[in-house]
This record gives structure tokens, sequence and C-alpha cells, in this order.
């Protein structure tokens, strides 16, 4: 500075006297770093003489700025540019490491003019000069070089302006460096360090410290948001579809096949007596990862029927299901949808009806089982058909096709009723 001062009175008398005014020390001339674009000529302070060319790339220390004319300090050696040939550059902030001797020099030479020391474990704004050992380095008014080895990256953490008033953010970490700027209440900040109370913070507006006291942790829901273009996945609408009355030798293989074709998962309510004759197919539907289903063995009307009567047809099933998959059924529907108290009370599995009845038993119409399908399904329906007539196979590749364009995945009871 004594050097720049005493050459800036040399030419005191010179039209650009007033380049003298920026060099007084005040606040307001806080050293900036910037970066030469081009080749950029030095000049000495009579603005006229050529001291060197600096190569593009190179970090530069503005001391003050009058009138398109920058006073710069560049490696060893101070002068003039024109203000148009050198930009802003980003800083990068570095932690001074413990370990280290921060001196900083006026010059990058270890023998040049000592301008301060920085203080250990201070975040400090750092541009790298990749020719040299030296870093330029800025922390409040104190710029100068400083050897690349004292740096460490600091560890980055998000706070919040909990301040009602806003924090004054600040040069230096104490209460008389110069004032940034200020940080409303609850702007998230990058916090680089926490030195005796006071913190080094960043945002996209300014970088600086501030009172450690004025920050306060980011709560988990703000810390981690979530993701906003993908909002939670629509929640799955759920169909079972049942099939009474089978096994039966001709349709319930057709049905299974068209199940497989579509995906769908189902579940069979079958006769005891029709288990007993197509054992094999059964075990298909059960390999295939439908859900079996007890419907009594001969179909009867259990309300018409003594308790153990009731209990007969129900173990006679059970038997039949048992002796063709090896596992017992693990549901149960009453013929007719006919049951009472006393029958379910007999039960040990859950009893089934439906909301929806296709009535495919009674009008042997595809085009009429997948109406009443179409009308009538919705999220949870339990859909009533029968695997022993033709027809009803005839329907399901429509029935299935129209349910999956609506969005329905096809379950078995059993996995509607988880849900
Ligand atoms: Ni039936």
């Amino acid at each position: 500075m004594k050097k720049i001062k005493s050459a800036l009175l040399l030419s005191l008398f010179t039209t650009l006297c007033f380049i003298l005014l920026p060099l007084t020390p005040d606040a307001a001339s806080i050293p900036t770093v910037k970066k030469t674009l081009s080749d950029v000529v030095l000049f000495d302070a009579s603005l006229q003489e050529k001291i060197m060319t600096i190569p593009p790339n190179s970090v530069v220390v503005v001391h003050s700025e009058v009138e398109g004319w920058s006073n710069i300090s560049y490696e060893n050696t101070l002068g003039f540019v024109k203000s148009e040939n050198i930009n802003v550059i980003d800083p990068l902030f570095r932690r001074v490491k413990e370990t280290g001797t921060p001196i900083v020099y006026e010059k990058s030479l270890e023998n040049s003019t000592v301008k301060g020391k920085l203080p250990l474990n201070s975040i400090v704004e750092i541009y790298l000069v990749e020719s040299s050992s030296f870093a330029v380095v800025r922390y409040g008014n104190l710029t100068g070089y400083v050897l690349k080895n004292n740096f460490a990256m600091p560890t980055e953490q998000i706070r919040i302006v909990k301040e009602a008033n806003g924090i004054t953010v600040r040069q230096t970490a104490s209460p008389t460096g110069d004032v940034v700027g200020k940080l409303p209440k609850d702007t998230k900040v990058t916090m680089l360090t926490n030195l005796n109370g006071w913190v080094f913070v960043t945002t996209k507006e300014m970088s600086g410290y501030v009172v450690a006291n004025g920050l306060k942790i980011v709560s988990p829901p703000l810390a981690t948001p979530k993701p906003t273009p993908n909002p939670t996945p629509v929640k799955k609408k759920l169909v079972a579809l049942t099939f009474d009355d089978g096994p039966h030798q001709k349709v319930t293989p057709q049905i299974l096949k068209t199940l497989k074709k579509y995906d769908a998962k189902a579940t069979f309510f079958v006769l005891g007596s029709n288990a007993k004759k197509y054992p094999t197919i059964l075990k298909e539907v059960y390999k295939a990862g439908h859900e079996i289903g007890n419907h009594t063995y001969n179909h009867a009307d259990l309300t018409k029927l003594n308790k153990q009567q009731v209990q007969d047809e129900i173990n006679k099933s059970d038997e039949a299901i048992k002796a063709a998959i090896g596992k017992n059924s693990t549901l149960f529907r009453p013929p007719y949808g006919a049951s009472n108290k006393d029958i379910s009370s007999q039960l040990t599995v859950p009893n089934i009806l439906w909301t929806i009845d296709t009535l495919d038993w009674k009008h042997h119409n595809p085009e009429l089982t997948l109406q009443n399908v179409n009308i009538h399904v919705k999220n949870g329906s339990i859909i009533l058909m029968h695997d022993i007539h033709q027809t009803t196979a005839d329907a399901l590749d429509s029935v299935l096709a129209s349910l999956k364009k609506q969005g329905y995945e096809l379950v078995t009871v059993s996995e509607l009723l988880k849900k």
C-alpha cells in the first residue's frame, strides 16, 4: 500500500489525481479478487508506462477502481490495468488448518512483507494460482498470498436464520468486522465453520460471519424435502375375481390360460365333489398362484341342513381339496350365499360372499357379463362368476382387458382383504 501511495504522490498533479481517493483507508475499499480475461497490460501510476503483460486467467487483487482503471497487485508487482480486462471470479471457501502457519504475504514470496496472519480454523476466500505454491487469500480487509498447504476443505452443514430481525453478516469473526449485509429470518444458509461463537455462512447472495446463536438446525422435513415432480403414486385399485362351482374339466383350464395372459390372480371356490373328480386341474389352479376356497362338497343349501350335516359338507370338501393340492382351503363361500350365524360359527376360515353378481349362470351371455362388471366395479369389488360355463370363459378376456384398462389390479380375495 505504501508503495502505491508514494507512486501516486508523484502523479498527484496529473489529471488522474482522483485515483488517490479510493486508496484512503476506509471500509468501502475492501479488496476484491479478479481474473484477467486476456493478455492485460499492467501500467505504472502514470497510466502511460507499461510495466509488463499479465497472461490470461491470472489472479489479481484489486485494491480500488476509478474511472475504468483498477489498481491491482499481480504476484510481485503493483500497478494499474483497464477494468474491462478483468472479471470477478468466485472464491473457494477453505478452512485454515490448525497445523498450518497461515502467514499472509504481500507478494508470492516467503521473504516479502508480512501483512498479517489468518486465524486458525477460520473460513477464508481463496483463489488458486495454478502455477504457484501460493494462493491469493482474502479474509476481511486482509488480502495477500498464503502458501496453499495451509488450507483444508471445510465441512458443510445446513442452518436456518432464527432471529426475527435477521442476522448481520460480517467480513470477519468479530462484532467490529465490516458489515457485508443482512440475512432475513428463515434464510437457509450453508455453514462452514464454528469459530468461538461465530460461524461462516454462504448463501447465493452473500458470504461471511454471523453469530452462531442466530442460527438453528434445520428440522428434518426441511433438510430432506420430498421430491415434488413425482408425487406419491396413485393407490392401486384392487378387484378380486371369484369362480365358483368348479373345477371343470374344460372351462377351468381355459380360464387359467386367460388369467395368465393378463397376469391376474383369482379365487376359486370349489365343490369338494369336483375337486375329487379333477384333482389335477385343481392342482394346476393352485400352482398358478390362485387362491382355493371351500364351496361345500355337494353345493348344498346349508341353511336347510342340521349342524352335523353342515359340518360334513365342509369337512368332506376340505379333505378333497387337501388331497388335490396338499393344503387346506383358506376361505369359505356358502352355496347361494345362504348362511346364518350357526353356520358361520362352524367355520375356521373367513366366510366370503361377493359384491358384484355377474349373473353369468343365468344369462350365459359374455356381453352381459362384461356389462355387469363394468357397471358396478369399484376399488375392493369381489366379483362372482362360475368356471363351469363356457360363456363365462368366453367373457373373461374382455372382462380382464377392460379392468386392466381402468387401472385395476386383479388379486386373490385374501390379498384384497389385507389392503
Ligand atoms: Ni355355487
